[in-house]
């Protein structure tokens, strides 16, 4: 390999692996939260705009307390009302006499309101405390809007000027949002749907999520155990890191404790600092996955979600799991699923959810913390066993963020089969590099 060559390959090596640390989900390559503005009408000092945030996210949901948006005005706008959301401080607005808007910071950032506040203050979409669903859980509940009135502004498409510097915080960090661009204008129908109309401007801003910017270590483990061998692989100790850097930085506390018991310890804290029960993974949930029965045609596995915070309700949680077998998937006792399919073809990814009022809500911390579903798959006769750790999943999402995984040569093996196994994690790792690679080839 000449010079060249090997330079150009670097580059494609590093571009691969940058984009990787960025944002870049290889269960959902698409996924995006698009925040587009819609101005609806031009005011004597700037405009009125519609301000939508979609999810198209197909796992991963903004859960309570919601998410916050924040810009920099190009010049010197304020904000003199909104519908649907508050910005969360006001500001100098000591120059203005007369009306005083409600934000004159030069950097905004935006809130939604609780649901309830009067109808006078709502608009649609509004008011569900900053929660948005996952598209592919809920397409309806994945979008959140607000309206805002924008003055000392521009007045027409020629003047006005983008808002810069996005932020989205979704409660915690790990999104990033690039810049707005002026894309071709919204076109709406009227309530009757007689009649369309057309925003007079449109912009969007699209931010994507990156678990490595969220937090340095994983917020979830994995577990495996088998009908075939009795060893229970426990999750790997410190998964989600031991002592300051990790989930629980305060500590954590023994789940048969004084303290554990105590009222006053479900209480969440404002800043969402966890809670945890001491376990040697320190995570606040734990994913187990027990492969239970054998049939002749099928075969069963059992999946088991436990909460080891005691401050964290978790509302609309989602799991996502790959597996070679999850095409032939047959029945999903008490959990809701739906297949992902990333590269349009490739079935082997799936989302399990709660059921509405059953099991849609994992509880805190204790003994109702925990939810569980088996699975059953008709075997694929070409790829089919139970050796080599075939039976367990490959990767586990929880609320789109990936968990640790036990170390590849620990996995339960069936009795009298050598562990033959080379590490799969690592022959799959290198298979998704290489499909990147193409990926970038063709682009
Ligand atoms: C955001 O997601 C939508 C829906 O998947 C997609 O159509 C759009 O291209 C994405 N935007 C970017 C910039 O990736
Ligand atoms: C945008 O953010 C960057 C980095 O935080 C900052 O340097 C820059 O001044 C900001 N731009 C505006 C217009 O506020
Ligand atoms: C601005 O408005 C004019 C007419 O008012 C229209 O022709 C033009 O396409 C608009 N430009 C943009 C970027 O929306
Ligand atoms: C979780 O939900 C239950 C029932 O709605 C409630 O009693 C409890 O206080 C909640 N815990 C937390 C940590 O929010
Ligand atoms: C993917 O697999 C599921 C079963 O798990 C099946 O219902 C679905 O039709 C499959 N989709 C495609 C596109 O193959
Ligand atoms: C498993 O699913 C794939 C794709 O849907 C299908 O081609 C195959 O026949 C299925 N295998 C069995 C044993 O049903
Ligand atoms: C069960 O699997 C473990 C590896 O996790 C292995 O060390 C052990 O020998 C297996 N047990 C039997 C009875 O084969």
């Amino acid at each position: 390999m000449g010079l060249r060559d090997s330079a150009a390959l670097l580059a494609l090596v590093l571009a691969v692996t940058c984009s990787v640390a960025v944002a870049y989900d290889p269960l959902d390559p698409n996924g995006n939260i698009t925040i587009k503005w819609d101005v609806i009408s031009w005011t004597p000092d700037g405009y009125v705009a519609m301000v939508t945030m979609s999810n198209y996210q197909m796992y991963r949901h903004i859960m309570a307390p919601g998410w916050t948006v924040g810009w920099s005005w190009a010049k010197k706008e304020v904000i003199w009302s909104i519908v649907g959301a508050q910005a969360t401080e006001q500001g100098d607005c000591s120059k203005f006499k007369g009306g005083i808007p409600h934000c004159c910071k030069r950097t905004p950032a935006v809130v939604d309101l609780l649901p309830g506040v009067p109808y006078n203050q709502q608009i649609a979409n509004c008011c569900k405390a900053g929660v948005v669903s996952a598209y592919g859980q809920d397409p309806a509940g994945s979008v959140s809007a607000f309206q805002v009135s924008v003055g000392l502004a521009g007045t027409t498409n020629k003047t006005v000027k983008l808002p810069k510097n996005f932020t989205l915080m979704g409660p915690g960090p790990g999104y990033t949002c690039g810049p707005a661009k002026v894309v071709p204008s919204t076109v709406y129908f009227t309530p009757d749907r007689r009649r369309k109309t057309q925003a007079l401007m449109t912009w969007t801003v699209t931010c994507t999520y990156s678990q490595q910017l969220a937090s340095k270590y994983p917020s979830c483990c994995v577990s495996f155990s088998s009908f075939y061998n009795d060893t229970i692989v426990p999750c790997a100790r410190c998964s989600c890191g031991c002592g300051h850097g990790g989930h629980s930085p305060g500590g954590c506390i023994a789940g048969d404790s004084k303290r554990a018991l105590s009222p006053g310890v479900n209480t969440p804290r404002k800043d969402g600092q966890a809670l945890l029960q001491c376990t040697p993974h320190m995570c606040p949930i734990r994913v187990h996955w027990h492969v239970k029965l054998n049939y002749k045609d099928y075969w069963r596995a059992k999946i088991a979600i436990t909460n080891f915070n005691y401050r964290m309700n978790y509302t609309q949680w989602t799991l996502v799991a790959q597996h070679p077998n999850l095409d032939n998937i047959t029945e999903v006792f008490s959990f809701q699923y739906k297949p992902i399919l990333p590269y349009g073809t490739i079935n082997d990814t799936g989302m399990f959810y709660g059921l509405k009022f059953y099991n849609d809500l994992l509880m805190e911390a204790g003994p109702f913390g925990n939810v569980q579903s088996e699975v059953l798959m008709r075997k694929d006769a070409n790829t089919f066993t139970f050796s080599q750790g075939w039976a367990f999943p490959r990767k586990i999402y929880f609320n789109g963020d990936e968990c640790k995984m036990p170390p590849p040569d620990s996995y339960p093996y069936l009795p009298n089969a050598a562990p033959v196994a080379a590490p799969r994690s690592g022959m799959i790792a290198a298979a998704a590099s290489a499909f990147l690679l193409a990926l970038l080839l063709v682009a």
